[in-house]
């Protein structure tokens, strides 16, 4: 997964498919909407203030899309700040923001201010793993006689067969048979990073996910594991290797646990509906144009909030250090207690 997504010049995200869009693979909330921005921007102002000043500082960013959004709702007092390791979506982001941006090439030590990551956590390589003949293994990679790849059967790796262990040992009871699904081993570390880097302020994790014991559900049993090309999701990793997404979904009690073990506070946990709606989202509607312009956006915002659209399955997770008041994002909705 790894090399098919970031292989130099190969991986999807290190060549130069078009991904994001239309003309992509898969739409995410900023390229649905600028909606998504101007209500991130909204937030980000509030914890700045809170702070006392600081950057934002979003990692991922795409085509720049939300940048773009957030920057005109905030104004030009914003400081904003841009992680990308693609090389290819970096230049995109260049000709899209100019000098509005600054990009950096590592995260920042002593960072003050929002890190934003939208659906980037999902991005991450995964490891998989299934339960046949009542043994764990880990799903591998094998090339044929021909040279075609397809799935392997292996002795998982000590650390993943750990990783399963616990996850059995908090369910329980251990996986059946042919329970299949996934453990993202850098996860952890990512947040941690993060945590690492922030001297004070708010960390912002948004995605398709669920909190653990949810994840790893019984009616789960093929895991989240998914691939994107052409805006058709399927769960063959071998058909286009290096020019369709593969993600799966976050496992937001690692993200919570992680960030809370470095020293972080968990601000909250909820859903991108009450998230937006906490910030404005049905006032920033109210005051749309009227006309096609005014209802091309209410149908922008329905696909934003919907529970069958983004509105559920993308959640929020709010991390800080030194921010004094609640969030207005989590205030309508927490799911904490479920993570
Ligand atoms: C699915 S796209 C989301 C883009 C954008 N945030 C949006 O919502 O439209 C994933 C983005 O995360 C970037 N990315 C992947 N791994 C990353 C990492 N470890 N740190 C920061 N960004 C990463 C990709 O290059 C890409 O820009």
């Amino acid at each position: 997964m790894e090399a098919a997504l970031y292989a130099p010049g190969l991986g999807y995200y290190s060549g130069g498919a078009a991904k994001l869009g239309p003309a992509g693979d898969f739409v995410t909330a900023p390229e649905l909407s600028p909606l998504f921005g101007r209500c991130l921007a909204r937030q980000a102002l509030a914890a700045l203030e809170a702070l006392g000043g600081g950057a934002v500082l979003e990692l991922g960013g795409g085509s720049g899309a939300l940048a773009e959004a957030a920057l005109a709702e905030a104004g030009a007092g914003l400081r904003w700040l841009m992680l990308e390791p693609s090389p290819e979506l970096r230049q995109r982001q260049q000709q899209r923001l100019g000098n509005r941006v600054e990009w950096l090439d590592s995260l920042p030590a002593g960072f003050r201010g929002v890190v934003l990551a939208n659906e980037v956590a999902d991005a991450l390589p995964v490891e998989r793993f299934t339960i046949a003949d009542s043994e764990l293994r880990q799903l591998g990679v094998r090339f044929d006689t021909a040279g075609a790849p397809g799935w392997a059967l292996l002795d998982p790796p000590p650390e993943l067969a750990a990783a399963v262990q616990a996850l059995e040992r908090e369910r329980g009871a251990p996986f059946p048979e042919g329970y299949t699904s996934e453990h993202s081993p850098l996860l952890g570390p990512w947040v941690r990073s993060l945590a690492e880097s922030l001297a004070a302020g708010l960390v912002l994790v948004i995605d398709y996910g669920l909190p653990r014991r949810e994840l790893y559900a019984p009616e789960r049993s093929m895991g989240t594991f998914m691939c994107h090309y052409r805006h058709r999701a399927h769960d063959d990793p071998f058909r286009w290797p290096g020019l369709q997404d593969l993600t799966a979904w976050v496992d937001f009690t690692t993200v919570a646990a992680a960030g809370v073990a470095a020293g972080l506070t968990l601000e909250g946990f909820t859903t991108q509906a009450a998230f937006l709606a906490g910030n404005g989202l049905e006032e920033m509607l109210a005051a749309a144009p009227g006309g096609t312009a005014g209802i091309m956006q209410a149908q922008q915002a329905r696909q934003l909030l919907l529970p069958g659209e983004m509105g559920e399955r993308f959640r929020v997770l709010g991390l800080s250090r030194g921010l004094g008041p609640a969030l207005a994002g989590f205030g309508l909705l927490d799911l904490a207690n479920r993570l």
